[in-house]
């Protein structure tokens, strides 16, 4: 077990580069499956959910080499095995990529079901409703689904998905690109990381359209061929470090962003009193004076993203006035982490799916535990900005998703070390 220790106070200030998006990339390994030869995939963030999913590929007879630091090359034409290991399946949520994956490139899968952040309920009818849709016979247990072709085989066929999902719509897609006709997904998701999974998809040969809209179409091909490609950068990293900068008062330049993925999160900094300066591929944060309160509510993108919730929730606790933070993807989220919070000296009023903050002058270090990934990454960006000293224990969840943090965070001022208990 190790934990973060944290001695909190200092403005973080200097320059910081974001590695490329954990979301995207945990789409596009599994995806790799279609591929028939070597695909090149740069830009790849080193964290246990990417760890832990090339384990799962090697052992289902994938080729992997790691050429330079982020670089994956991943050849999957040898895989035959429908059944990847379900204790690795079980430890990260995205392992159910792999579903749509396997039923796409071999016409049936049996997959253990995901495991990951539990911070609430996270059912997956939509992607078996899609898969179902595509022709395949589903049965589901406690345990494991399993996929294979009903009786009139594997095709296309127009989807309306009932909520706004990420993973259905990235799950169908990958399921349909080498299935015979075209597949409509009405009511998709456009989370910047499903474009990126259809560029990478298309970038092989596939044809995928509308991705970032919420009509996405796939018209079959008979087979993708290898190539290269680079991940985008992590809109959640820069916002969490965007967050962090805010908390602690700080002036940071974070690198190697897009910065339109970044406007949902942006905006609300800026209404809090940051001051935000916009590049090509970068963007500029400077937070002087206390923050002011604001209201937010999460949405699928282009809304405020779930997943910058916690983070925002620690800057509206440092904030003058009171702040009002509604979640309206995952309703029980706030409790991953508000009582840590709390624990820190921070008022906040859970009623409903809503947050009432009371801003405070300051947060005082205590020991918190991580509950999942981005409450992990709120406790951390609190020590940061506390006074005295955080112990963040439950640091697994942290790195699952978060590439180099203590490095990143040193190299911009913080004293942040990784203890092993
Ligand atoms: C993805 C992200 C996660 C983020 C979430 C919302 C990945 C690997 N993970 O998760 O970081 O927090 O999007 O932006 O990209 N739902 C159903 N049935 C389904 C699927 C979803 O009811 O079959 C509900 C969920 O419970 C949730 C909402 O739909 O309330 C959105 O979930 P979804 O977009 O699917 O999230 P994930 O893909 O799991």
């Amino acid at each position: 077990m190790a934990r973060y220790e944290i001695k909190g106070g200092t403005p973080l200030s200097g320059t910081v580069t974001i590695s490329g998006a954990k979301n995207a990339a945990v789409a596009i390994l599994p995806a790799s499956l279609l591929v028939a030869g070597p695909c090149r995939i740069e830009n790849v963030p080193d964290i246990s959910d990417v760890r832990i999913l090339l384990s799962i590929l090697e052992g289902m007879g994938a080729d992997i080499q790691r050429p330079e630091e982020n670089v994956v090359i991943i050849d999957c034409s040898k895989v035959t095995d429908t059944r990847p290991n379900p204790e690795l399946v079980k430890k990260m949520r995205a392992s159910y990529y792999l579903m749509g994956a396997l039923l796409g490139r071999c016409g049936r899968a049996h997959v253990a079901l995901p495991g990951g952040c539990n911070f609430a309920s996270r059912p997956i009818d939509q992607h078996i409703k899609g898969f179902e849709a595509l022709g395949a016979d589903v049965e589901e247990t406690d345990d494991y689904v399993e996929l294979e072709p009903g009786p009139h085989g594997l095709q296309g066929n127009r989807i309306c998905l009932d909520i706004v999902s990420v993973g259905a719509t990235i799950n169908i897609i990958i399921a349909a690109v080498l299935l015979p006709g075209q597949t409509i997904i009405e009511n998709a998701a456009k989370e910047p990381h499903i474009v990126d999974l259809a560029n990478f998809l298309n970038t092989m040969g596939a044809n995928v359209s509308g991705a970032g809209t919420d009509t996405v179409k796939i018209r079959g091909v008979e087979s993708l061929k290898g190539g290269t490609y680079a991940i985008i950068p992590d809109q959640i990293e820069a916002g969490t470090y965007l967050a962090a900068a805010a908390a602690t008062g700080g002036n940071v330049l974070v690198r190697n962003v897009i910065p339109k993925h970044m406007d949902c999160i942006t905006s609300k900094l800026a209404e809090m009193g940051a001051e935000i300066s916009n590049y090509d591929d970068a963007l500029r944060i400077r937070a002087a004076g206390r923050l002011r309160h604001t209201t937010v509510k999460t949405h699928p993108y282009p809304g405020f993203p779930t997943d910058m919730q916690a983070q925002i929730c620690v800057c509206m606790s440092l904030a003058s006035g009171v702040s009002r933070l509604t979640e309206s993807v995952y309703e029980t989220r706030f409790f991953g982490y508000c009582s840590e919070l709390e624990s820190m000296g921070a008022d906040i009023q859970i009623n409903g799916k809503t947050a009432i903050v009371t801003g405070t002058d300051r947060l005082y270090g205590a020991t918190v535990s991580a509950h999942d990934l981005r409450a992990g990454a709120a406790l951390v960006i609190a020590g940061l900005a506390a006074e005295g000293t955080t112990w963040v224990k439950n640091i697994h969840y942290v790195e699952r998703g978060y590439e180099r943090l203590i490095g990143k965070l040193t190299a911009l001022g913080a004293a942040i070390r990784r203890v092993e208990d």
